[in-house]
């Protein structure tokens, strides 16, 4: 087996530069990729400087922010602001009850000259529409990072970074190493990912889900720069890392205790997949209904409201939303959220009326 295995010894020059130049751009997007985490969350709780908070803040919300305010006030849409004064304007409306009619004098006007360039619900549908009171109303009262918006962020994240992690494992495969230790190093990464991920999710409902986020996060980063450097040592000083008997043997076993942990927690995992299974299953069901009409929704074309029946659809939205419900109007429709996996889409006022006649029975 090992015989056909290449190694670092067996490549050329020009090729070990090639992979030393993309390791090194790798290792230094990934630092750039963490400043950028950096800026976009630290100052979420209200204090300079990254703290499990801001991640917490991030995806479950927070009692006393909301996602417009954190948003203006040290978060990423802070620069597009044209003075401060604005944002004080933004942060007095937000403490004081949002009331509509101080939301027409004082902030509407603001909105509409520096984000609904973008916010406007056509440019980006999937960011946030800022063009009407509604429409910020859900930004400045629903806490949680957006679900539609992790999903996005979800998809492009496991897509990208699993073709860098593709990449900079198929080069760290050419060191000389042990070889369960090379096996066990080659899937950390992997699974801390969707580790991460996952967790993303769980923190909207379980803020303390904020330490895995973080914890996979650093292991994950941990585990690749532990491939660039070893891989990058190897190819330039040396084949193999001059190793007494004795730090092998030590090395040996914490390869070990490591494959014993994997086993274990693999273990563990199935017992709770097969515990959690028949809830998946109904679930599951449950998202495809819901898919069914979150489609249903994509296709449908925007409707005309008169004043009336506007009037009537904000009641019927209070109701439901006295009910528990989350329900969103867009210019489709009416978005309904029961729960996490159970969302419906009404497509005129009349659907509307009879599901909240249904519901109130
Ligand atoms: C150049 C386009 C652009 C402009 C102008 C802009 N935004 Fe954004 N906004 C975005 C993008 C893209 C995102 C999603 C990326 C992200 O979450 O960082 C976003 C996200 C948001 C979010 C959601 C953050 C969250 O919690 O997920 C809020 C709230 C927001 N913007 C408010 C504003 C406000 C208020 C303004 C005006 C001061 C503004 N934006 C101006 C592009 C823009």
């Amino acid at each position: 087996m090992e015989k056909h295995c290449l190694r670092f010894k067996d490549i050329s020059v020009s090729e070990k530069m090639l992979y030393s130049l993309f390791l090194m751009t790798i290792g230094i997007g990934y630092l750039f990729g963490l400043t950028h985490l950096y800026y976009t969350h630290q100052m979420r709780d209200g204090q300079p400087g990254m703290s499990i908070q801001d991640v917490m803040i991030a995806y479950y919300g927070s009692q006393d922010k909301t996602r417009l305010g954190s948003a203006i006030n040290g978060g990423p849409m802070e620069l597009n602001l044209k003075s401060v004064d604005d944002k004080e304007k933004i942060l007095a409306w937000l403490s004081t009850g949002k009331s509509k009619a101080h939301f027409e004098q004082d902030v509407a006007p603001i909105l509409n000259r520096d984000c609904t360039g973008c916010h406007n619900g056509e440019t980006n549908p999937s960011l946030p529409n800022l063009t009407t009171y509604e429409g910020v109303m859900d930004v400045a009262s629903s806490k949680a990072a957006s679900l539609p918006g992790l999903v996005k962020i979800s998809h492009i994240h496991l897509f990208g970074i699993a073709f860098i992690l593709l990449f900079v494992g198929r080069i760290f495969i050419y060191s000389d190493m042990s070889v369960s230790l090379k096996r066990i190093i080659v899937v950390i990464p992997f699974l801390s990912l969707l580790i991460d991920t996952t967790s993303w999710f769980i923190t909207r409902t379980y803020p303390n889900f904020a330490y895995v986020v973080v914890g996979s996060g650093a292991i994950m980063g941990l585990s690749m720069g532990a491939q660039i450097i070893i891989s990058l040592y190897q190819m330039w000083f040396g084949t193999r890392l001059q190793l007494s008997s004795e730090q092998q043997a030590q090395l040996k076993k914490y390869a070990l205790v490591l494959q014993n942990w994997t086993l274990n927690g693999l273990a563990i995992s199935k017992n709770y997949v097969l515990k959690t299974a028949p809830i998946v299953w109904r679930g599951g069901s449950q998202i495809l209904l819901s898919f069914y009409h979150l489609f249903r929704y994509s296709l449908h074309t925007n409707l005309a409201l008169s004043d009336a029946e506007q009037l009537k659809a904000r009641q019927y939205t209070q109701t439901l939303q006295a009910q528990g419900y989350q329900v969103w109007f867009a210019s489709k429709g009416w978005l309904v959220k029961k729960s996490l996996l159970s969302w419906l889409f009404l497509s005129s006022i009349d659907d509307l009326e009879n599901y909240v006649a249904d519901v109130i029975s």
